[in-house]
């Protein structure tokens, strides 16, 4: 039985570069869940739904197909009827849309699958919002990774600087809070770590500090 290990947590507490470098110390392949969400947000954008929830948003999932897909590198690639729209969903706007869409239950369900699938054939580390508690609630190892929002929104803030992006940190750290309170107050699959969650606060630390951190308790818990 391939070995599952689930990584939640609040936006931009770096659970992805974290995941990311654990994932291939341990040889897992790691799957990002959040750009399933973003690829949905995506796709109703373009065909310029206008209210979430709505009948629209059930009408374009049965239109749209969403694949997550692995590059040679193992490296995650998601398609949108085909495209690759791994770079495009990276986008402040994307982020916003993608948290809207995410609280309706017919997306979460639209993704549940993919996400199981996956699970199935390989050893993962995925990360998310409810991969303990939903997607693999028999995951061998459940993490639940938070920082305080400032810290977070700072961490933000200095990727999309990096990536030559026009954006003000006090922008950032209020859609961090905004993010925060939509994903924890939704009805349906909100943000919590489950019962059995390892937790792990990444304030103040370093990138590497917290990823040896990680990977000393997964290989402490494997
Ligand atoms: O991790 P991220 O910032 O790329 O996620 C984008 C949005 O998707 C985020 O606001 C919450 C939502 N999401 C979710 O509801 N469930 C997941 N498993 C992953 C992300």
């Amino acid at each position: 039985m391939p070995v599952a290990i689930a990584i939640d947590g609040p936006a931009g507490a770096g659970k992805s570069t974290i995941a990311k470098t654990a994932a291939k110390e341990l040889n897992f392949i790691y799957v990002d869940t959040g750009a399933l969400y973003r690829t949905v947000g995506l796709a109703a954008t373009r065909k310029g739904v206008e209210a979430i929830p709505s009948k629209e948003v059930d009408e374009l999932l049965k239109n749209i197909r969403v694949e997550l897909t692995f590059n040679d590198e193992n490296q995650q690639v998601v398609l949108l009827d085909g495209e690759d729209v791994s770079e495009l969903i990276r986008t402040p706007e994307a982020s916003m849309m993608a948290s809207a869409i995410s609280a309706v239950p017919a997306v979460r369900e639209y993704l549940l699958d993919l996400q199981r699938n996956i699970a199935k054939r390989n050893n993962v580390i995925m990360d998310g919002r409810d991969i303990g508690t939903v997607v693999l609630p028999d995951a061998k190892i459940k993490i639940f990774l938070y920082a305080e929002p400032e810290d977070r929104a700072k961490r933000r803030y200095d990727e999309l600087i990096a990536k030559g992006m026009d954006v003000n940190y006090e922008d950032i750290l209020k859609d961090v809070k905004q993010r925060d309170y939509n994903d924890s107050h939704r009805d349906i699959a909100p943000l919590k770590p489950a019962k059995d969650s390892i937790m792990v606060n990444t304030t103040g630390n370093t990138l590497e500090q917290s990823v040896q951190l990680l990977i000393k308790i997964m290989k402490e818990n494997m």
